[in-house]
């Protein structure tokens, strides 16, 4: 039977926000500290345990995590960073940010994480770092990364904003890397509305980030205050780049409902696979790498574009017709207007970013979404493709 048209739009993303979440954000505002304080501390300790490591800093974003710890194994103007084109714009500002040169690393064509033997050709004398992004919640290949930067002393920061909660190896993405920094901002599939952490098995890494993003301050406020002491220096140039307790509380509240949202994204992404899976001729369904275990924060399909008679951006405005939100991540750094001027890169370098960049297409995924949606969208998937597709 064919599912009736929706009578409202199917968003791309959606929050489920948690009853603990509203509880601790009550209690929070109640508590009469609203900025960094115990809140952002417990938040911190309980997602540094869900990671099975000792340290985690909360900052105000992944954005202000990146550069942040970059900024603490030395990254600045003469060192280089390898990462990957294909990944959100601020992956590459938290770098420039701190002075340092990116360095680019095609991605493979199938999973869209960085290609290790690419990263490993990138690298040069003035190499400090290498920084993965886990795209879409795959975690990058962290058993090759590590080798090649244990083998030159380089250090290796995830960008895991789109991989909290997913392994490699049976192993959370901090415990095979110097850091991992995540991002909780609204759309993401752990969120506090705004914010991010830095978590890490090293101490150092997390005791530079807590006082850079407050200063470079030696004790904040609330630490002050508990010690019945005003005293403090500032041992750094800092940033303002704290995460408050308010934000806290709704990381908090949503790391009591984290497992059971993920259980429901990947029965959604189950559903999407078996449904779509007979469409190989027009569309790659998302591949899972070996030994990983993906968090499932976005769904991205790439059309054949060869064999349908319909661009990408026309099949998107299809699925819009029919009242689905589609998304697009990413369009390649290099081909955004401000990148394209100053970072004068020759695309040919990176084939399979262009092609990716061509062809993605982002269904809508989260824990709210109902199985019957999932299959609205499918059958709306199916309805253009069959429509617009080439016989072959
Ligand atoms: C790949 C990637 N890196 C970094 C970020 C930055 O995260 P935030 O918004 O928390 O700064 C994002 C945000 O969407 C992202 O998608």
């Amino acid at each position: 039977m064919k599912a009736r048209k929706p009578d409202k739009r199917i968003p791309l993303l959606d929050v489920n926000l948690s009853r603990e979440a509203k509880q601790l954000v009550a209690r929070t505002l109640a508590s009469g500290w609203l900025t960094s304080g115990p809140r952002v501390r417990e938040f911190e300790q309980a997602v540094a345990a869900y990671m099975n490591v000792k340290h985690a800093a909360a900052v105000n974003s992944c954005s202000m995590g990146l550069q942040l710890a970059l900024r603490s194994v030395g990254a600045g103007p003469g060192k280089e960073i390898v990462t990957t084109p294909f990944t959100f714009v601020a992956t590459i500002e938290a770098i420039l940010a701190t002075g340092a040169r990116p360095v680019f690393a095609d991605i493979e064509p199938h999973t869209l994480i960085m290609d290790t033997d690419e990263a490993a050709r990138q690298l040069s004398r003035k190499s400090l770092a290498v920084l993965p992004v886990d795209i879409a919640g795959h975690p990058s290949h962290y058993g090759a990364l590590k080798e090649i930067c244990h083998s030159r002393s380089l250090h290796l920061i995830a960008d895991a904003s789109h991989s909290f909660g997913a392994l490699y190896g049976g192993k959370s993405i901090p415990r095979l890397c110097d850091a991992a920094v995540y991002s909780f901002h609204s759309t993401k599939n752990l969120t506090c509305g705004e914010g991010g952490m830095v978590v890490s098995r090293r101490r150092d890494i997390i005791e530079d980030v807590r006082r850079l993003a407050l200063h470079g301050i030696t004790k904040p406020a609330h630490e002050r205050r508990a010690k019945k002491t005003w005293a403090y220096d500032v041992t750094d140039y800092g940033f303002k780049a704290n995460m408050s307790d308010v934000h806290a509380a709704i990381g908090l509240g949503q790391m009591a409902v984290f497992d059971s949202d993920q259980a429901s994204r990947r029965k959604l992404v189950e559903r999407y696979l078996e449904s779509l899976g007979d469409l190989a001729d027009y569309i790659e369904l998302p591949r899972t790498a070996e030994k990983t275990q993906p968090a499932w924060h976005l769904f991205i399909i790439k059309l054949h574009l060869s064999r349908l008679k319909i661009s990408r951006d026309g099949f998107i405005r299809e699925m819009s017709r029919r009242r689905v939100e589609c998304g697009v991540h990413y369009k390649p750094v290099f081909e955004l207007a401000h990148y394209r001027r100053t970072l004068g890169l020759d695309s040919r370098q990176f084939p399979n970013t262009v092609s990716a960049g061509r062809r993605v297409v982002t269904l809508p995924l989260y824990a709210g979404l109902t199985a019957a949606q999932v299959d609205y969208i499918c059958e709306s998937v199916r309805d253009i493709l069959t429509r617009f597709g080439r016989q072959s």
